[in-house]
């Protein structure tokens, strides 16, 4: 695996080097550091007088559920993520014209043995493709406070290109949209949702963290398998990660191989432009179609119903 720091190259390479299994890191800029200084602002507010790396010392884990439960889709949904999303895309040279974003998630890794279920789901090893998303989906993610090799998340190389047996074929994301995700907050002790999920035990070594600074966006292909750090060193990693897909890719249907991904459904009714936040063209969706769209539900954490398409 190869991982380029603050590279030169341009968007379109850029794009080659993901789908090729690269990570890219990129120094803080102002619009990244702003949107996480955004996070920061409705996180302490939500827990104040706590500090937010440190609730587990203070609150009742159902209480916290209830704080996230209220925190989460406030950010999610806020329209200043959105414009400074747009800004960090600029500032890392992508054709605003044709890049798609979908809305930011802001997640959460409590200490392992508090909370890592359901609203703050300890992610196992996955790729973003097992839950249907497309092969040109980059993942954009940056940490909102300092991290640590031991609340941060780890890339599993090794699988890149070799096959893990899994049940993505379980998985149907707008059957998901239906019914799972919307519990997330009820499923605080254990976590009892189909998820697809390797079908082998996988030696977690060799992995690779990469401890970034605040604002700092790692870039990578939605097929990297990926996962949760089990959080053991008693301070709360916070993280902002929303993912792209470029227009040219969408209709060529390129980017990285997709090896070992069984799922239905398509996450691309989710994605917006970066200029006007308008979904991406009908007919281009039309071409993810697998036959289950029939299920389809908007997604909850989607731009609200009524945002134009085209
Ligand atoms: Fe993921």
């Amino acid at each position: 695996m190869n991982v380029f720091f603050d590279s030169q190259m341009d968007d379109a390479k850029r794009r080659q080097e993901l789908y090729r299994g690269s990570v890219l890191v990129y120094s803080p800029s102002p619009a990244a550091l702003k949107l996480c200084e955004f996070a920061r602002e409705l996180i302490e507010a939500a827990f104040h007088p706590h500090d937010p790396r440190k609730v587990h010392e203070h609150m009742a884990v159902e209480h916290c559920v209830q704080i996230l439960a209220d925190l989460k889709p406030k950010f999610i949904h806020h329209a200043r993520c959105k414009e400074l999303i747009q800004r960090l895309l600029a500032e890392r040279g992508c054709e605003l014209e044709k890049t798609y974003f979908d809305v930011p998630r802001l997640r959460t890794a409590f200490p392992s043995n508090y909370l890592s279920s359901g609203i703050a789901y300890a992610f196992h090893p996955h790729r973003d493709t097992w839950y249907s998303a497309p092969v040109c989906q980059i993942n954009w993610w940056m940490p909102v406070y300092e991290i640590f090799p031991e609340n941060s998340m780890a890339f599993h190389p090794r699988y890149w290109d070799e096959v893990v047996p899994n049940n993505s074929n379980t998985y149907n994301y707008y059957a998901w949209n239906r019914s799972s995700r919307q519990s997330a907050a009820q499923h605080v002790k254990t976590d009892t949702r189909e998820q697809p999920r390797p079908q082998a035990s996988l030696g977690p070594d060799p992995q690779l963290r990469v401890v970034a600074q605040v604002g700092s966006p790692m870039l990578f292909s939605a097929a990297q398998l990926h996962s949760t750090v089990p959080n053991a060193c008693g301070v709360t990693r916070y993280s902002i990660d929303f993912r792209t897909v470029h227009l040219d890719d969408v209709w060529n249907k390129v980017g990285a191989p997709n090896i070992d991904s069984a799922a239905t459904g398509t996450t691309m009714h989710d994605y917006i432009r970066a200029t006007d936040f308008l979904h991406l063209p009908e007919d281009a969706v039309a071409l993810y179609h697998d036959g289950t769209e029939a299920e389809f539900a908007p997604s909850p954490s989607a731009p609200p119903a009524g945002t134009a398409r085209r």
